[in-house]
């Protein structure tokens, strides 16, 4: 019968823990590895799509999540040409067989329903005129929902859903001039943890200031622990050929970090 050899030296208890602690590097280093490559491999994969398939794609995911997801579909709907959101519908509906409306309309309900389908479906006008007439109009329109707490109103999310970016703009500006407050800060009057006025909020920032929204969501995702590395991938991947500079100007300004920093470490 052979006889179990134990090994003659026995580890001491230091030598133990030594061991442990290399075994626990080497998980945390393969941890850190899978994480890499998820991270990257997500990356890569949004990289080498079309513009309008990573857009289709990045909702139909966000169709499908809860968490934050409202919010990447209003992003996606407000910081996109009506050219590319277009593109965006016509790759979803080659890639899903189904519209991103009927996704988004199935994914949601009540006012974030209304609200959302409004906006993806949105083609806005894209040229520089503004009616001052209308946006005064428009102005006192919402700001008499605002005082009433109607912030779920049909006008305002029609408003918000067709109405050109400058001719919004000039509204918001308008309602400023008349009421000594911008309408973002009558918006935070409202209760805090209510996530249709925060998402109302990130609406009118992402047509009227998209690169605060984005240093906004920028500067939560690396707050969080563990880093929002979703959010990170999401926003330098589609932003990159857009307004990634003036965001990573804009965060350093505001946090006095450049975000190549952060996005690289
Ligand atoms: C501007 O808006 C007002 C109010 O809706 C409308 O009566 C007017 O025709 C518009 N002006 C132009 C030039 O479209
Ligand atoms: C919005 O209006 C402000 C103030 O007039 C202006 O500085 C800004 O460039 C405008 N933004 C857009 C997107 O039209």
């Amino acid at each position: 019968m052979a006889t179990l050899k134990v090994s003659s030296s026995v580890p001491s208890p230091s030598e133990d823990a030594e061991q442990l602690k290399s075994a626990f590097d080497g998980i945390q280093c393969f941890c850190l590895f899978l994480f890499l490559l998820v991270f990257w491999t997500r990356a890569i994969l949004l990289w080498t799509l079309e513009p309008g398939e990573r857009d289709a794609l990045l909702v139909n995911e966000a169709t499908k999540r809860w968490t934050s997801s409202n919010q990447v579909l209003m992003e996606v709907a407000c910081t996109r040409t009506s050219t590319q959101l277009l593109h965006a519908r016509q790759a979803y509906h080659a890639r899903y067989k189904k519209s991103i409306e009927e996704d988004v309309a199935h994914h949601t309900t009540g006012d974030f329903r209304k609200l959302l389908v409004s906006l993806v479906s949105s083609y806005r006008y894209e040229g520089e005129e503004v009616n001052m007439t209308l946006a005064k109009q428009e102005a006192k329109l919402i700001h008499e929902k605002i005082k009433d707490k109607h912030y779920n109103d049909e006008d305002f999310i029609r408003i918000l859903s067709t109405r050109s970016k400058p001719q919004i703009n000039a509204t918001f500006n308008r309602y400023q001039d008349n009421h000594g407050e911008e309408i973002l800060k009558s918006l935070e009057e409202g209760d805090e943890d209510d996530k249709f006025l925060g998402l109302l909020r990130s609406t009118i920032q992402c047509l009227t200031r998209p690169e605060l929204y984005f240093v906004d969501v920028l500067r939560s995702a690396i707050k969080k622990t563990g880093t929002d590395e979703g959010a990170l991938t999401r926003i330098v991947t589609t932003r990159a050929e857009i307004d990634l500079k003036v965001i990573g100007q804009e965060y350093q300004r505001r946090n006095s970090i450049p975000l190549e920093k952060i996005v690289n470490s």
